[in-house]
Parts: structure tokens; sequence; C-alpha cells
């Protein structure tokens, strides 16, 4: 399509964020929408989940992370969630190949320890089929919440404390930044949310302090690759101050 060529063309290839951030929202309008239930919009959402992948590993972004599932989404009912749940590790299944013919390494953040274990399996067999890919990295957030992540983190960081190899004086934003989940995914430059919610949903709360957020009105299952191309292209005519002034930033002054 033309418009998708005139889009992609568009995109500075030099200035691309290294990590994007996407809140996939709005698969159960998207099926209450067809008189569909909602499950209907999970299943459909999985292939804005491959374009999405395919489009931003095809750019060069170097980590992509989807929140796949909430801490609190555990909370809907029953019906749902076992969906869901069976709805991963098809996919999960399905798509290794894939993962693996565009280099594609799949990882997972979240309190994977609590899932079923039919899905930890089948999650774990995925990683290790995909870990030698180096592309990007595709991480799933799943039984993820950001206040979890920081909780875990507290933790981590407490034990050190008790068995004395930690002062609380040496506690500094790097030491907690390296007890995350996962210590080498940078924070994301910028975050996606779709389906016209503004909000973040207890998602990377410690690490988009300083993102980019771009909201789509697009329900998830109708997010295509120019959808990707247009948050892009929209986070690259900003300007970063990180608490500067524009003249600073401007000026190269650092
Ligand atoms: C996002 O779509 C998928 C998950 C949260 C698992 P929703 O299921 O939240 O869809 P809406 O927001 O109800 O339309
Ligand atoms: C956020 O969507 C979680 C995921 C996309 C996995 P929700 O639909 O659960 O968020 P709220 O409840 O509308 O904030
Ligand atoms: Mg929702």
């Amino acid at each position: 399509m033309m418009e998708n060529n005139n889009l992609i063309d568009t995109v500075d290839k030099t200035r691309l964020p290294k990590h994007i951030a996407i809140i996939m929202d709005g698969n159960g309008r998207w099926a209450q929408q067809r008189g569909e239930q909602r499950v209907f919009g999970h299943n459909n959402g999985v292939q804005s989940v491959r374009e999405t992948a395919e489009a931003a590993a095809e750019l060069g972004v170097k980590y992509l992370t989807l929140y796949a599932f909430s801490t609190e989404n555990w909370n809907r009912p029953k019906d749902e969630v076992d969906a869901l749940m069976h709805l991963l590790v098809v996919t999960i299944n399905n798509e290794i190949k894939t993962l693996n013919d565009n280099n594609i390494r799949l990882r997972v953040i979240g309190n994977i320890q609590c899932m079923d274990p039919q899905v930890k399996k089948e999650l774990a067999e995925a990683m290790e089929k995909t870990a030698g890919n180096t592309r990007m990295d595709l991480f799933l957030a799943l039984s993820y919440s950001g206040r979890w992540e920081i909780v875990d983190a507290i933790r981590k960081i407490a034990q050190q404390v008790k068995d004395g190899t930690l002062s609380p004086g040496q506690i500094n934003e790097k030491l907690v930044s390296a007890s995350m989940n996962a210590p080498d995914l940078p924070d994301p430059e910028l975050l996606i949310r779709t389906s016209g919610e503004y909000r973040t949903s207890n998602f990377l709360m410690w690490q988009t302090a300083y993102t980019e957020l771009f909201f789509s009105s697009k329900l998830w299952p109708d997010f295509r690759k120019e959808d990707l191309y247009e948050a892009i292209i929209d986070f690259q005519h900003r300007e970063r101050r990180f608490g500067k002034t524009s003249e600073q930033i401007i000026n190269c002054k650092g």
C-alpha cells in the first residue's frame, strides 16, 4: 500500500527508540463491537502482536515489551483468565519458528512463579529455543505490575542488607534499576497505549519516569505496522528535555 511505504520512509532510522513498550488494550471492546465474546478479541490481538514485533525488528528497535497480562487481570472472570492462558500457550508454541526466522529472542518479566505449570513449561521452552537470537528482545510482561516489580526489587535489596553485604547508604537509583526483573533492559523511550485510555495501569512504573507517552485510539486488534510507524514519527518530533531548558538541548551544551 502506498500509505505504508510513505510512513515507513518518514521514520528516521538513525533516531529510533531503543526500547518501545506497549499496553495492548481494547480486545474486549473490539469483540463486543462485533457481537462476539471477549476472547474473540484476544484471539484477534495475536495478529497485531505479530505485525508489531515484525515491524519493530525490521526497523532496528532492540527491545519491545508487550503488556500481555497484568497482576490485576487475575481478578477477571475465571473463563476469561483460562482462555487467555490457553491462548498464550498455543501462541507461544506456534510462534517459535517465526521468532527464530526473524532472529528475535523471547523473554519475560512478571511473577511467573504463580503461573500454571504448563504455561511456565511452554515459556521456558520458547525462551530456551530463542535464546541465541540477537536482532531484538521481545519481552512479554505476564502476571506483571510495576508495583509488584518494585516490591520484588525491595525484597532483593532488603535481603542483601540483612545478609550484611549492603549498607542502606549504598542504595541508589542504579542499584534499584539493577534489581528489576530484567536488569539489562534499558528504560523505554516510548510507551504506546491503545484503545483511547489515558493511563498506564501499573506498567513499568520505575522505568517510565521520563518515557514519552503515545495514546492511540485504535483498539489493539486493529493495530498494524503503520500505527507503530505513526507513534515513532510522533516521538521523533518531540523534544526530550529531562529537566533542562530547550536552549540547552538545542545548543547541545548538555
Ligand atoms: C487487553 O484488552 C488485553 C488484556 C488486558 C489481557 P482488554 O481485555 O482489556 O479489552 P478491553 O479494554 O476490555 O476492551
Ligand atoms: C492493562 O489493560 C493490562 C494489559 C494490557 C495487559 P487493562 O484493560 O487491564 O487496564 P485497565 O483495567 O483498563 O486500566
Ligand atoms: Mg482493557
